[in-house]
């Protein structure tokens, strides 16, 4: 696969696997399916798929083989690590480790920050860039929920000439996943240097949408998601500065990550190999080289200036329906990727998720986001009553578990799209929806009754019926 040239005018348009899918409506018809789910997970680009398929051939088992066939799978794999490096701008030196996702690369540099490591972190982060710092051997700092992106740099500032002067890492997202506001990374950076203190990037949100430059932005750390970049394979990565990686005994220990071992000895692998132990996701590591590759072919700043654009005018055409209430961190002074969160009066987010996927073929996520702390705060939902609904939680009842819906675009969205979503929520405003949905309060998911669509046909199980889901990230 070749790069496509970054020229303006010789940009051929990306294309995704599945664009033109038809999904069916409870009432009988079928029509084209509406993906405003990419914060979630994006469809793959043909070119990934392609590369994956052409490579499938060539796959063994990697660096350990001596067979034609394992190392040309060894050459792909490092070839990708190669590929993931230069896509975003990592140092020479920095460490390119593959992992399954962000949670996964998050995880990984938590077990290797060094002891007392002060984590600073906002509350409006993913709960992946929360609940891996909650370990023993780190302490950690949430700053309040900034106002502005002037806000972000402000409190991070007076927390970190609070903090204390021993290892400090600032671990920060560069986009919401609730509401889409991008995050002054490089600014953030400055300000975390001169104070001594390093910084991880969760760029799960913004690696896809928007150009990252991990070297002239000053950041020590990146955690990205193939899934949402394009090559939903299994595959994430870890970029970074190597000596606290190597600090300790590895995140995974196994076959792989050792030089020697005796029966009460352990001589650690360099990296990579020493956070890669067991058999690595080859064909993930393959795909995320591939999508980096295409979209670097396609450029980010040209990608990023049409996603922004298409998200200014998704929101301006919400704001347009009576009774839809948009959220926001905040409204001026930064780019929005094109990820927009709302409520319609008179409907539950469960409720409005269902009906635009069961008569109008849109497929938004609702819910929390796994961002609760900060959609309790967009919701302007108050301790005490954050308090009630765990307790309901807890005793099996999810039908009052606050939230959102959240539609989210990228590659291959189009203004057709987001109009899609306008009819369907105009109507549902003026007219209310055209099926009858009941709650499961054990799962707090709205279910049409009757349900009429059934699974397509796959060469593979299908379990559970249609309609059924879980937890959204
Ligand atoms: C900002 C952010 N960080 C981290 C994650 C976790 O990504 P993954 O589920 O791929 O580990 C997500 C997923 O939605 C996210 O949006």
């Amino acid at each position: 696969m070749s790069a496509l040239p970054d020229v303006e005018g010789a940009r051929l348009a990306p294309t995704l696997v599945g664009a033109d899918i038809a999904v069916p409506l409870v009432t009988g018809a079928s029509r084209r399916y509406v993906n405003l789910d990419y914060a979630a997970s994006t469809p793959a680009l043909t070119e990934v798929a392609q590369a994956v398929a052409e490579f499938l051939p060539w796959y063994s088992s990697v660096h350990r083989g001596a067979g034609f066939k394992s190392q040309v799978a060894t050459a792909a794999y490092e070839g990708a690590r190669e590929e993931v490096r230069r896509f975003f701008g990592a140092r020479l030196d920095d460490a390119v480790l593959f992992v399954r996702n962000t949670t996964d690369a998050i995880n990984l540099l938590a077990s290797a920050l060094p002891e007392r490591t002060e984590v600073l972190a906002f509350g409006a982060e993913h709960h992946a860039d929360m609940l891996p710092w909650r370990r023993r051997g780190l302490e950690v700092t949430y700053l309040a929920i900034p106002t502005s992106p002037a806000g972000v740099l402000d409190q991070l500032e007076t927390a970190l000439r609070r903090s204390h002067s021993g290892p400090r890492l600032v671990a920060v997202t560069g986009a919401s996943n609730v509401t889409g506001e991008v995050w002054p990374i490089p600014e953030l950076a400055a300000l975390a240097h001169a104070n001594g203190a390093r910084v991880l990037l969760d760029g799960a949100q913004l690696a896809p949408h928007f150009p990252i430059d991990v070297t002239a932005w000053g950041v020590d750390y990146l955690a990205v998601s193939g899934h949402k970049m394009y090559a939903p394979f299994g595959a994430g990565a870890l970029l970074g500065r190597p000596d606290w990686l190597t600090n300790d005994a590895p995140y995974l220990r196994g076959g792989g990550a050792v030089d020697f071992v005796t029966l009460d000895s352990v001589l650690w692998a360099a990296l990579p190999e020493r956070q890669e132990a067991g058999s690595p996701n080859v064909v993930g590591a393959v795909a995320m080289g591939a999508a980096c590759r295409a979209l670097a072919g396609y450029g980010m700043a040209h990608l990023a200036d049409e996603e922004l654009a298409l998200a200014a005018y998704a929101r301006n055409r919400l704001a347009t329906i009576p009774g839809l209430e948009l959220y926001a961190l905040w409204d001026v002074g930064a780019p929005r990727l094109g990820i927009v969160a709302f409520n319609l009066r008179g409907y539950w987010h469960s409720e409005l998720a269902a009906i635009l996927s069961a008569e109008h073929a849109v497929g938004v996520r609702h819910g929390c986001f796994c961002a609760h702390p900060l959609v309790l705060h967009l919701l302007r939902i108050a301790p005490s009553e954050a308090g009630v609904i765990r307790a309901e939680i807890a005793g099996g009842d999810r039908g009052h578990v606050p939230g959102a819906v959240r539609a989210s675009m990228g590659l291959g969205t189009t203004r057709a799209d987001v109009d899609a979503l306008h009819a369907a929520l105009a109507s549902l405003a003026a007219s209310g929806p055209g099926w009858r949905y009941r709650l499961d309060r054990t799962t707090g998911e709205y279910l049409p009754e009757p349900e009429p669509r059934t699974w397509p046909t796959l060469p593979i199980a299908l379990s559970g019926s249609a309609g059924v889901h879980g937890e959204s990230s």
